[in-house]
């Protein structure tokens, strides 16, 4: 029997080196989306290669196996919920996903999800879905193939997908909280549409010059907790936020001189992520303790400090005269109350990145349901238009024009993305739990906005989620933080407690 400690130090410096190297491509990847002349995408493309390719290699790698083997019983190293199990429990659900994945499924993917990304921007651009079936066919087939290799628990193939973004997570437990929330949200939004009460939304378009946006994002994410000597924001086509590793953490933003909400909103979502990413702990770097605990975690982060802090009333009555100080032409004939009814418009609309903080929901409940039923087979990709449109129309009360405004909008499942969308409603769920619990502890969090203190609760989020990495899966983090088990009443309640009054409900 080999020195159990021994052989966990080994597992440790094996991780932390294949985290190491993988950074170095997560930096490659960053500076793709941000620096990289156009001649240079071919260099790039090898060098990405390569590095995926040691990575597998290390990750897939007998010896790495073999120690997962020898450190297989918990009560070994300190018991079921040590961090010691953590590190040991998730470093082998990764091995058995990459070794449970045959070599030629996982070419036959990246390939395919290669080509398909580009048949699904041609067909959008041509708003022509059956150009992109052959193309979902494919995909579909080979992630339902996946599915089977890895397996899961339940038994059910949509929760080998949904596993690789909310570790542990089931189909089961996930419509278990959206569907109440589905059921409240369609009554709510039809209320809106009703609503003879609509915001000025034509402020939010005026003139307001990049280069101040720039600087006043840049001066709200320092205030939310955002470390710029352990990061930097930049600029790219398609926003993220990049955790290189311990001190280094990437976010990027897009600007658009005409349209405020864009990139200040978006810098604060990003910013959520970063202030996540910098708050793990940097000792841990390259195990699960020193590794977010989901994406739909992750999004609570980000979703928090954009909604639930950035759209509040108190974060403007701290941040509304800096604004117009910065902005006079666009704003100095405009009073708080109308600023804060237009970022906080509610409206249906068909794309879901444009959409508001109660239609999102619904975006993603919508393709939640048609994913599910394309992977147990219930629905055939060749029939997705029509489904969606139908669901559309009875979440919404409209039907798409057509399906670049529909099914043809997200380019997930083109690359392969299928199991990620619920992570997005998941983490507006977390949010609001994680929200309510933070004011039951840390008392009135508006009247601390109101004076710019927002160190409070980054230092709460920082002690009670950021700091115990991946210890816990998601499910079971919400119940040590807040007592309970998720539930979609934190977030139907301050989506009421702020709309009802704006909309006169
Ligand atoms: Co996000």
């Amino acid at each position: 029997m080999p020195d159990i400690e021994e052989r966990y130090n080994q597992l440790v410096a094996r991780l932390r080196e294949t985290a190491l190297l993988g950074s170095c491509g997560h930096l490659l990847g960053w500076d793709e989306q941000t620096n990289l002349p156009k001649k240079g995408a071919g260099h790039r493309a090898e060098q990405v290669a390569l590095l995926s390719g040691l990575v597998h290699e290390k990750s897939t790698a007998p010896e790495l196996g073999d120690m997962l083997s020898d450190l297989r019983n918990p009560e070994d190293i300190g018991g079921e919920e040590s961090p010691q199990a953590a590190v040991v429990r998730e470093a082998r659900r990764q091995y058995d996903r990459a070794v449970k994945l045959p070599r030629r499924l996982v070419e036959e993917l990246s390939r395919t999800e290669t080509l398909s990304q580009q048949a699904w921007i041609e067909a959008r651009k041509a708003k022509d879905f059956a150009q992109f079936l052959p193309w979902l066919e494919k995909v579909v087939a080979l992630k339902r193939e996946e599915a089977d290799a890895i397996g899961s628990e339940t038994g059910v193939k949509y929760d080998a997908l949904l596993d690789d973004y909310e570790p542990g997570a089931t189909t089961e437990q996930v419509q278990s909280v959206f569907g109440p929330l589905r059921d409240a949200l369609v009554e709510l939004v039809s209320a809106i549409r009703d609503s003879d009460k609509q915001p000025d939304i034509s402020i939010l378009t005026r003139s307001y010059p990049v280069d101040v946006q720039r600087q006043f994002s840049i001066s709200a994410a320092r205030a939310i907790g955002f470390d710029f000597d352990a990061g930097r924001l930049d600029v790219a086509a398609h926003p993220f936020c990049s955790g290189i590793g311990p001190g280094d953490c990437r976010i990027t933003t897009r600007y658009d001189e005409h349209h405020f909400p864009g990139a200040f909103f978006g810098t604060l979502h990003e910013a959520g992520h970063g202030i996540y990413e910098q708050g793990l702990p940097a000792e841990h770097f390259g195990t699960a303790l020193g590794h977010s605990a989901s994406l739909g975690i992750h999004e609570s982060q980000s979703r928090m400090w954009e909604n639930l802090v950035g759209r509040s009333r108190a974060f403007w009555e701290h941040f509304y005269k800096p604004a117009q100080s910065a902005f006079p032409e666009a704003l100095s004939d405009v009073s708080i109350n109308d600023f804060y009814a237009a970022v906080n418009d509610v409206r249906p609309s068909w794309i879901r990145v444009e959409a508001d903080e109660v239609t999102y929901n619904l975006h993603i409940m919508l393709r939640f349901e048609l994913e599910q039923a394309i992977v147990s087979g219930d629905l055939s990709p060749a029939d997705l238009p029509g489904v969606w449109n139908e669901t559309f129309q009875n979440y919404f009360g409209m039907t798409p024009p057509d399906d670049a405004l529909g099914c043809l909008q997200d380019i997930h499942w083109s690359a392969g993305l299928i199991g990620y969308f619920p992570t997005y409603a998941l983490g507006n769920l977390y949010a609001a739990q994680f929200f309510e619990q933070a004011e039951a502890d840390l008392g009135d969090l508006p009247e601390m906005f109101r004076k710019g203190e927002f160190a409070p609760l980054k230092s709460w989020l920082n002690e009670k989620i950021h700091q115990r990495g991946l210890q816990y899966r998601a499910d079971r983090l919400v119940e040590i933080v807040t007592g309970k088990p998720l539930s979609a009443a934190p977030l139907l309640n301050y989506l009421h407690n702020k709309i009802d009054p704006l909309y006169g409900l």
